[in-house]
């Protein structure tokens, strides 16, 4: 009896894990390292976009951290639209729909936080 109702609690369990299991999906994997391309090739000359050292310019966050105060999903709409992202040296960027995707993934694969 009692190991009937560990059973009962452990599977419920085992599906509410499920999920993450497939969140590098192999179609995830390719978004981002397209997107690791688009910005070592756009941002890297200002922001550090790896997972550790300093940018090559003081002012500008390593890539890691600006999520932790910035919302992948408004930081993804502002590319979309093409807004300025926030710091006026910057250029304005256009990487389109897909782009911006895989740009945003990058971003989100090499935060420190645990948000991904
Ligand atoms: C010419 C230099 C330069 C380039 C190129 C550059 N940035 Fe920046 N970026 C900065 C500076 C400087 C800051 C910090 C200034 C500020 O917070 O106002 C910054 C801040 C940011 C922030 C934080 C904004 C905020 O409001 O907290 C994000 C996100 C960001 N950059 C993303 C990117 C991405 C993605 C790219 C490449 C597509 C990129 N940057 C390219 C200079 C640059």
């Amino acid at each position: 009896m009692k190991n009937n109702v560990l059973w009962l609690c452990f599977v419920p369990l085992l599906g509410a894990c499920q999920p993450q299991t497939d969140l590098k999906s192999p179609g995830e994997a390719e978004l981002i390292s397209e997107g690791r391309a688009i910005v070592a090739a756009n941002c890297s000359s200002c922001h550090n976009f790896e997972l550790t050292g300093d940018s090559p310019r003081e002012d500008a966050p390593p890539l890691r951290t600006v999520l932790a105060d910035y919302n992948a999903e408004s930081l993804a709409d502002d590319f979309r639209e093409s807004i300025h992202v926030g710091h006026p040296d910057m250029p304005d960027f256009d990487f389109g729909p897909k782009g911006t995707d895989e740009v945003v993934a990058y971003l989100k694969s090499i935060q420190e936080s645990s948000e991904k």
